[in-house]
């Protein structure tokens, strides 16, 4: 049975029990809207930590002024049911006030790889991530904690903080879950439309396509720009980018070395903003 926790004080007492035992948790931070993507998260604890704890926070601090935290999709009792029906023991849903009391005053930033792709077109979003994944895993005290490569830079941001902050708990990454068509699922494909629905697909199509031309030798800039002309013609209305980095530095590649780099994207379809991104080679 999932136990709704909403105060630190009844967490602590129940990971100090599960300490006193010896046993081990894993840790599944979620902004909720939940789905396959976010259970393989948590069949991957599951599988590897005796107790799951997920948690649930629309995290205001990661959204920019004209993004969609008010919007955002709110399906707790949905989700809650989900969390029971794949045995998570915890679902931690602070409340705002608990997060961020008057007057919380820290920050934590990553230099680097923050700056590129999503922390080049949602200034300040990173800081949020950091902000509040810094908390959670104070809080989560857990063994592991699991990030989709679904957003591979934020699990790249994430696993820099915890090296360089020295957080106890090792951080898990888990392959994207995607739709048959291969649209990676995503909390804001709700925001899709069914006609749009029809369109999503050939993002991830699309940068597939880049990364196997890539890969057999094609100048990723000249590859990356066609593709980006490509979404276009399929009817996204703006990419914000559509690039190909180093899978671990984030930093351009123009001729990876096989399975170095990966392609990523982002592009807007309707009232949503899709990401993905994939191997080369
Ligand atoms: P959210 O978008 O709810 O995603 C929670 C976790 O689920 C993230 O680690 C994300 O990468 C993973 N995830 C989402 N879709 C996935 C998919 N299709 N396949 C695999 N994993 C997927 O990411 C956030 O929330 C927030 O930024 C958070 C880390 C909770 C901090 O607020």
């Amino acid at each position: 049975m999932t136990e709704v926790i909403r105060d630190v004080a009844s967490l602590r007492m129940l990971q100090a029990s599960w300490r006193r035992a010896g046993e081990s948790v894993g840790l599944v931070p979620t902004m909720g809207a939940l789905h396959a993507g976010h259970m393989a998260l948590v069949n991957a604890a599951r599988e590897e930590c005796r107790h799951v704890i997920a948690t649930i926070f629309v995290n205001p601090t990661q959204f920019g002024p004209t993004e969609d935290l008010n919007a955002y999709p709110d399906t707790f009792d949905a989700d809650l049911q989900l969390l029971r029906d794949n045995e998570v023991d915890v679902c931690f849903a602070p409340m705002r006030e608990l997060m961020y009391p008057d007057g919380f005053a820290t920050t934590v930033k990553v230099a680097g790889l923050t700056e590129p792709l999503c922390g080049a077109t949602r200034p300040g979003h990173f800081d949020g991530v950091t902000q509040v994944v810094a908390k959670l895993l104070n809080l989560g005290a857990a063994d592991r904690a699991y990030f989709g490569q679904k957003d591979w830079q934020q699990l790249a941001v994430v696993r820099q903080m915890v090296r360089d902050l020295n957080f106890p708990t090792e951080i898990i990454g888990v392959p994207t879950v995607r739709a048959n068509d291969g649209l990676a699922l995503s909390s804001r494909n709700a925001y899709l439309s069914a006609a749009e629905r029809e369109i999503a697909p050939s993002l991830n199509r699309i940068i597939r396509n880049a990364a196997a031309q890539i890969a057999r030798g094609h100048g990723a800039a000249g590859v990356c720009e066609a593709a980006a002309h490509e979404l276009i013609k399929a009817g996204f209305q703006s990419v914000d980018y559509l690039e190909c980095r180093d899978a671990k530095t984030l930093q351009q590649a123009e001729r990876p070395a096989k399975g170095t780099a990966r392609v990523f994207v982002a592009a807007k379809l309707g009232k949503a903003r899709l990401i993905d991104n994939v191997s080369v080679g």
